[in-house]
């Protein structure tokens, strides 16, 4: 009985300590494994979500006009321009309206039509000399400065060069309803 004891004595302690060791290097090993399957996820799950977070986007330039058809410009002329746009995986044709006016130093603009408010079509009201969103009362000046209405920017102009004989357009989007330019492609 005594000597039962005794074994019960000094086997605890010896068994505590073995199912420690196997915890701690279970535990080790687990850590390890999610540590390992994460760093294997990221690159997974960034290419899978990319096209839910990538914002579409588009490059090159599209032809707006020759510039010798915008050489007398004395109005707002709406024109549309062609260009291909990255849609996540997907390469699409897109087409949008831009007018071209001039600035108050007399050089070519070319504004979005895309109200910055929330997005109508703004259109050029000839005899108001102003453009107007039809939506919520927007108005905007001949170069696209904002005059009155809920939009909180002028119209959007967008990078333009003229290139072998035509005037050439990037065309961007823009994040409405924000009082500062924020490209979004
Ligand atoms: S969308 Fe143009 S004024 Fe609101």
């Amino acid at each position: 009985m005594g000597h039962g004891t005794k074994l019960e004595e000094t086997e605890g302690p010896k068994d505590v300590i073995v199912i420690n060791r196997r915890s701690f290097f279970g535990v080790l090993l687990g850590i390890g494994s999610a540590g390992m399957g994460a760093l294997l996820a990221v690159p997974v799950l960034r290419y899978v979500l990319y096209p839910l977070y990538a914002k579409s986007k588009q490059s090159g330039w599209s032809v707006v006009a020759t510039a010798d058809e915008l050489s007398n410009l004395s109005q707002p002329v709406l024109k549309t321009v062609d260009f291909k746009q990255l849609d996540g995986w997907r390469e699409v044709d897109s087409s949008q309206s831009v007018y071209v006016t001039k600035g108050a130093d007399g050089q070519l603009k070319v504004l979005s039509a895309i109200c910055p408010h929330l997005g109508c079509s703004v259109s050029w009201q000839k005899g108001q000399e102003q453009f107007v969103c039809p939506c919520h009362g927007g108005h905007f000046a001949k170069d696209g400065d904002h005059l009155a209405g809920p939009p909180p920017r002028g119209m959007d102009s967008l990078p333009h060069k003229v290139q072998d004989g035509n005037l050439m357009v990037h065309f961007e989007y823009f994040r409405s309803n924000v009082p500062n330019k924020e490209v979004l492609s």
